[in-house]
């Protein structure tokens, strides 16, 4: 059997597009338009309603069903997926994988086919092998979709698509902000999904603070600054991420600071924040370690935009679902 392996972007925007430029997957961020972006962050939006109105729901994906499958944890981005294609009016198929036959040693393929043959419409995939979404997308059946929920340190576009709508709903735009993404940065897919997005629409700056161990490959984030110092990093920001250390993905943990050291490093605090504008907003991907990449207190704060971006989350997934079946099944 053919195994999984990292395709290249190109490779990836070629699987992930129909031959009228409309999303059949969504693989990743790279390649996509910045036509395509907003019209997915436009759609997005025209799913919200306001915190305690009853959630905006549609007939869009009647009859269909969607699978969640996801061979690495998730709260937010399983949770969203369920209620988003609930939502769209669809079945949601959530595969607990811990009872699943995986754990008798079947194929991540004979499971898509044994869920395709139960007429699964859209496949939801996190795993943390790269190449899975891409590999699954080149071989279901041309009715069926992948959705890419979170792939090894490669990709999570779903992510990457709230973070800028949430950015989008509190600064208006993207080419006069500066953009500042700190911790983790190199084992982490909602860096890069964020740059690969930030970058299409036309970020005034992006900058990246890590620990030099936590640096991303300038190649895979090219026009990005790098820097290893917080408050250089924070210094006018518009916008500041923290994102926590990935360890399910690190091999070796020796050398990486103690959460004291690198709290008071890289930390994002409230004393840290004064370099930042006064408008500046507080984002996180989540899980949050709070006291070792965030001061709890900021993470609860007026800055921070953590539970909107949660709250856009399920906006961002019916939008993406609504959209990969209207590229099938065309309206
Ligand atoms: N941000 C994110 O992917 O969170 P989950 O791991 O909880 O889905």
């Amino acid at each position: 059997m053919v195994s999984p392996s990292p395709t290249p972007q190109g490779e990836q925007t070629d699987t992930q597009l129909a031959p009228n430029g409309r999303l059949r997957h969504l693989l990743t961020l790279s390649g996509l338009s910045r036509e395509l972006l907003s019209s997915l962050l436009d759609a997005a939006q025209s799913y919200l309603a306001d915190p305690g109105v009853l959630p905006i729901r549609s007939r869009a994906l009647e009859g269909r069903t969607v699978g969640n499958l996801f061979f690495e944890p998730s709260t937010r981005t399983r949770a969203s997926f369920d209620l988003a294609g609930r939502r769209l009016g669809a079945d949601v198929l959530n595969l607990d994988v811990n009872t699943s036959s995986r754990k008798k040693g079947e194929s991540i393929l004979d499971t898509i086919y044994t869920l395709q043959a139960m007429a699964v419409d859209i496949m939801v995939v996190r795993d943390a092998s790269a190449g899975v979404p891409a590999y699954i997308a080149r071989h279901v059946d041309d009715h069926v979709s992948v959705m890419n929920a979170g792939e090894a340190d490669i990709s999570h576009p779903t992510q990457g698509l709230l973070d800028l709508l949430t950015i989008r709903q509190h600064k208006g735009g993207f080419d006069k902000l500066t953009v500042t993404i700190v911790g983790d940065i190199q084992h982490s897919r909602v860096a890069r999904s964020a740059a690969e997005g930030l970058m299409t629409l036309g970020v005034g700056e992006l900058r990246f603070v890590s620990p030099p161990a936590f640096a991303p490959d300038p190649a895979l984030v090219p026009g990005a600054r790098i820097l290893d110092d917080l408050d250089e990093g924070l210094a006018d920001a518009d916008v500041v991420m923290a994102l926590r250390i990935q360890r399910e993905r690190i091999g070796n943990l020796d050398g990486i600071p103690g959460i004291d050291e690198y709290f008071a490093r890289y930390g994002l605090s409230h004393r840290r924040m004064q370099k930042a504008k006064p408008d500046a907003i507080v984002m996180h991907p989540g899980p949050m370690n709070r006291g070792v990449e965030i001061e709890s207190s900021l993470a609860d704060s007026e800055h921070s935009v953590i539970t909107e971006q949660v709250r856009n989350g399920v906006a961002v997934r019916m939008a993406v679902l609504e959209h990969v079946h209207n590229t099938l099944h065309g309206t």
